[in-house]
């Protein structure tokens, strides 16, 4: 049985700079990197350094930080200008995971309730906001797993898609979350991670979270899954969001959606773990969640080897929108929110 709380935590401010567990190397080698500026905090989440909706919520709060710090102290109408600047370009590090957008509009928002106090207190105080977002997350995710269980049965074949551990989040992860604390709870697992294509977070990182917390799991490619669920071998799909519109529409990792239909049409059970930040309730449906999409080279490109033709024409987008008919439950903080979703998210988000 593994103990949750040695779960590896993959960003860590230290004094004035912050040190991330760089997931490109991963599983390969161990890298941690000090970033101490804002330029390289949105190199590092555009590369996919830092990943993960909540991660990258944590690390652009870190990161906004590194690029107001050294502002000069004079009027605060001069400092605006420069924290609007700062907040503007980390947003296009990456579009689709609101926990981006929702961590910068928290410290501005912050900002302007002290409006009235010197310029340097008030970058103390941004500071220690980025540090309560991400220890808010280590306890939200922690909550999350614990929420999850109950849906877990005693023996179970759970399939996975991406990395949702503690690698995506402060710590212990969301789906991954649930996973952990079942384990840790006495259930027999056995998870089939799906290696996720392209840039294969499920067979680097989510085998190596796994593998470390001695979970049984099975490495599958991501075209395997379908006939797995068909054949009676999945008793439940869980996975993350980037994003979750205000009607259970969720993007997540590209081929979330063909498992969510797969598991639908075969009675398995659909979940997806999220922290209440990565729902976006301002947004009515998933029609308008933005969806990056990145460089063709990197599914025409394997280990820095041509996999296709020079010159091949792409197509590369990084999420897809799962219709919320095919989400069996959402599984949150705040416990596990059914159909209808948009009437229980709002009755959460009023409260
Ligand atoms: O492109 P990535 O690796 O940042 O995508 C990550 C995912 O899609 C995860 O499933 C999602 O962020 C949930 S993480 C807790």
């Amino acid at each position: 049985m593994s103990n949750t709380d040695t779960i590896v935590e993959s960003i860590e401010w230290r004094d004035d700079h912050v040190r991330i567990l760089d997931q490109t190397y991963l599983p390969n080698r161990e890298v941690y990197s000090d970033i101490r500026d804002v330029g390289r905090m949105w190199e590092a989440i555009k590369k996919l350094r830092v990943r993960g909706a909540p991660a990258i919520g944590i690390a652009a709060a870190y990161g906004f930080y590194l690029g107001i710090k050294e502002l000069p102290e004079n009027a605060f109408e001069s400092f605006w200008v420069e924290v609007e600047r700062v907040a503007d370009y980390l947003e296009t590090a990456r579009p689709t995971a609101v926990n981006l957008h929702w961590a910068l509009e928290r410290l501005k928002t912050t900002i302007q309730a002290h409006k009235d106090k010197d310029i340097s207190e008030i970058k103390d105080i941004v500071l220690e906001t980025a540090k309560t977002i991400h220890a808010e997350d280590k306890r939200t995710c922690k909550k999350i797993g614990e929420n999850g269980v109950e849906l877990v049965p005693k023996e179970a074949r759970i399939l996975t898609h991406c990395n949702t551990g503690s690698l995506a989040t402060g710590q212990y992860g969301t789906a991954l979350s649930v996973i952990f604390h079942a384990h840790e709870e006495g259930n027999k697992l056995q998870v089939w991670v799906d290696e996720t294509r392209p840039l294969l977070q499920g067979s680097r990182l989510t085998s190596w979270e796994l593998m470390n917390a001695e979970i049984p799991m099975k490495l599958i490619t991501d075209s395997t899954a379908g006939s797995l669920i068909r054949r009676g071998e999945v008793d439940m799909v869980i996975v993350g969001a980037d994003r979750v519109a205000s009607n259970g529409d969720t993007a997540n990792k590209i081929g979330t959606y063909p498992l969510a239909v797969l598991a639908n049409e075969n009675d398995v059970p659909f979940y997806v773990a999220v922290p209440l930040s990565t729902i976006d309730i301002e947004l009515e449906n998933g029609e308008d969640i933005p969806i990056e999409e990145r460089d063709g080279d990197e599914i025409a490109s394997f280990n820095d080897s041509k996999v296709a033709p020079k010159k091949v024409e792409t197509y590369n987008p990084a999420f897809d929108v799962t219709p919320h008919r095919y989400v069996t439950a959402f599984i949150t903080e705040e416990g596990i929110i059914k159909p209808d979703f948009d009437e229980n998210f709002k009755a959460l988000f009023e409260d």
